[in-house]
Order: C-alpha cells, then structure tokens, then sequence
C-alpha cells in the first residue's frame, strides 16, 4: 500500500530553497570555509548556571516522572514575578500563564485551540513560517498582511478589508521581528488591540526575541490596559538565553486562549522535562548581567556587519533589534539568485527573504551567528565581489 500524505500537507507552500541547501551541504562536504549567516541559532553555549540547575534538578526523583500538563507551579509563578518586573504587567500565574516546549509549539498549535476549518487567520508576511503553517493545519484560511519599509514592516490595520476582519478570528504579529528585525511602539499595540476588540479577533503576540533590542526596550502587547481581554503573548527561552535545543518557552495572557491552548497541548504532549523547569526558573531569575551582555555581543557583530556593507555603498539599516540584518538585494538580482552567488562566489551562507512569503522577495537575511572576525572576513570576501 502507497501511504499518500494529507491533504493538510499538501496545502503547505512548496520549500523554495531545495537547490541552495544542496549547494550549501556540498560546499560543506566538499570542505570549504562556509560562513554561515543562516540559521538563526545562537552561536554560543548555554551559560554555566543554567546548566548547573539543569544537573541538579535532574537528579531529582520528583523530575523522572511525567510532568503536570499545566507547568510546573514554581515556574509559573517566576515567570509571573518576571513579567511583572520587565513589562510592570500582573499575571495570574494558574490561568493565566501556560509553559510550553518551546515557543513554536504553543505558536503552531494555537490554532488548534481557536480557530475552526474556513476561519480567517490574519498573518503577516514575511514571517516565521509556522503562523501559515500552524493555520493550515487546524483547516484555517491565511489572509496575509503584506510588511514593507514604507510603514517600518507593521501590518496596515486599516487597510485589511473590513470582511476579513469581521471573519478573523485570530491575528500573528511579532515584534521584535523574523526577518526584518523591525519593533513595535506601544502606540502599535493600542491601535492593535482596539482593532481587536472591534473585530472581536484574539490576537497571538510573538515576542520571542523581546529581550535582543539595542536600542529602547521592547513592549509587550499586554501592556496596553485591557490587552488580557483579547491577547496572548508568546515567550521563549531559546534565543534570550542560548537555550534553542531545551526546547522551553511560554504563553501568558488571555484566559479562555490559554486553558483552550493547554486542553490541546495535554491531549499532545505531557509537558515539560521537570528538570528543564527548573533551569528554566534558574535563568528567568538571573541577576548576573548575562543577557545585556550577551546583546552587547550581537551589537559589536551587528555593526560589524552593517558598517561593512554600507562602506561596501550597499543600502543595508542597522536593526534596533534581534540578530538579524534584512537587507535589499543588490539591483538586477532576486533573492534567489543573489544568495546563490554569494555562496558560490564567496562561500557564504544567507537566507534568501522570499522564503518568509512573497513580500520578501528582493531582500535577504543575514543572522548575526558566527563570530565579529568572521563577520569581517564576510565583509573581506564580499569586497571582492561585483555586483
Ligand atoms: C519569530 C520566532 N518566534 C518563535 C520562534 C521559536 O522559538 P522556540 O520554539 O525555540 O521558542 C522563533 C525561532 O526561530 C522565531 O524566529
């Protein structure tokens, strides 16, 4: 018997860089000095203290069992104390507050929890791909929000046909962005949640990279007075704190989304390893100065980088926020082909910006993951280049 796949999966968008991974893994094998700018995982370990409270938690008993569906209470109630010290917003750390294994998973399977097949899903674009992916699975119909430099990469609220409003039912935004790297202002929220109460849309808030800011810090949508009523927010450890392979994150905020959201999660999954809540409280109450530092890291690679490219007469803007540079391709290339060249010609990995929906065509990603003097040996390698 021919096991055919699912329709579900058939409806996702085709993988467009087929031809440039195979490119990338033979440079690789073929042993060439590849700079990856690609992937968006951080590049060093996780620190010391978190790793220590992972060793001791896991040679606790009480964590070799299955783990409470809900989350640990500990954790909740540090993510709490957390919440309310970054963003100055209380939380009900029993129904209010929901861990998950990872961000990603509480992203793709909210709709799950919200969304009936044929609803309206509001979804940006370019953006993380599970968004799209998460509202095909759960039958849900995309309507995407185009992200463009004239409005600083925020979706036009009020140029979404009034329809599709009415018949949404659940809208994404992320800030600060994958890929553009853009931030929201808190005036961004107000007017997202009075569009949301108005279209009675719950809206899924992505802060994954909300403690890597530069410059002022970043809001969470939740700070808007009345946000609970229509809002969750969606957390994670991973990029904060060098954590991607843990696998742990968090959502917070509306109720009725968040007990809906762990009715589908405790019928899929059995929570998270006790031990890795633990650790997960041990780096939520880090006093050591670790992710501030961390940040200034990515600056001095960030600057490397855009300060090399603009020297290079390239029109690339220093990010306010994340460990992604998005810039335009130079004239006369596609994404596609302009990252192909770069890896040909210069062994360097980029991703090209049409893979996060159609509006990135024409530009590229960079992520800010391999060391400064790598940074400057891909400003070396691209000098030599012609575009
Ligand atoms: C915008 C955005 N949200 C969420 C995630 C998922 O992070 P995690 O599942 O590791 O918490 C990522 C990962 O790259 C991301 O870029």
């Amino acid at each position: 018997m021919a096991i055919e796949k699912a329709t579900r999966l058939k409806k996702l968008p085709p993988y467009l860089f087929a031809e440039i991974d195979r490119k990338k893994k033979a440079a690789i094998q073929a042993g060439r000095d590849v700079i990856n700018l690609g992937v968006g995982d951080p590049d060093q370990p996780t620190p010391d203290f978190i790793i220590e409270a992972l060793n001791e938690a896991a040679r606790d008993p009480r964590n070799h069992q299955y783990a409470l569906d809900e989350g640990s209470p500990r954790l909740r109630k540090t993510i709490a104390e957390w919440y309310h010290k970054r963003f100055g917003v209380s939380l009900d750390p029993v129904s209010e507050i929901l861990p998950l294994i990872g961000s990603k998973e509480g992203i793709a399977h909210l709709p799950l929890a919200v969304v009936n097949p044929g609803d309206i899903c509001l979804v940006p674009e370019p953006c993380y791909p599970p968004y799209r992916s998460g509202t095909i699975f759960a039958g849900g119909v995309p309507v995407y929000m185009y992200l463009t430099p004239e409005t600083g990469f925020l979706p036009t609220l009020e140029a979404i046909d009034p329809r599709a409003a009415d018949a949404a039912k659940l809208i994404y935004v992320n800030y600060p962005n994958n890929p553009t790297a853009a931030v929201a202002g808190l005036d961004f929220y107000e007017r997202l949640v009075a569009f949301a109460k108005k279209h009675d849309i719950l809206v899924c808030s992505d802060l994954a990279y909300s403690e890597m800011y530069y410059e002022e810090k970043t809001h969470s949508a939740l700070e808007v007075p009345g946000a609970k009523d229509v809002v969750i927010e969606m957390h994670s450890l991973s990029k904060t704190f060098n954590m991607t392979g843990w696998r742990v994150g968090f959502a917070v905020g509306n109720k009725a989304a968040i007990a809906a959201l762990a009715q589908v999660k405790s019928n899929a999954d059995s929570g998270i390893f006790g031990a890795i809540q633990d650790a997960a409280v041990a780096a939520l109450c880090d006093e050591s100065g670790f992710v501030r530092d961390q940040v200034e890291m990515y600056r001095r690679r960030r600057d490397a980088l855009v300060d090399g490219l603009c020297g290079l007469g390239w029109n690339v803007s220093r990010p306010p926020a994340t460990f992604y540079v998005w810039f335009p391709v130079p004239k006369g290339y596609t994404s596609e082909q302009f990252c192909t060249a770069m890896l040909e010609k210069a062994d360097i990995v980029m991703t090209p910006g049409n893979g996060f929906g159609r509006p990135g065509e024409g530009f590229a990603r960079a992520a800010l993951t391999v060391p400064e003097k790598r940074i400057a040996e891909a400003v070396e390698r691209i000098r030599k280049l012609t575009f």
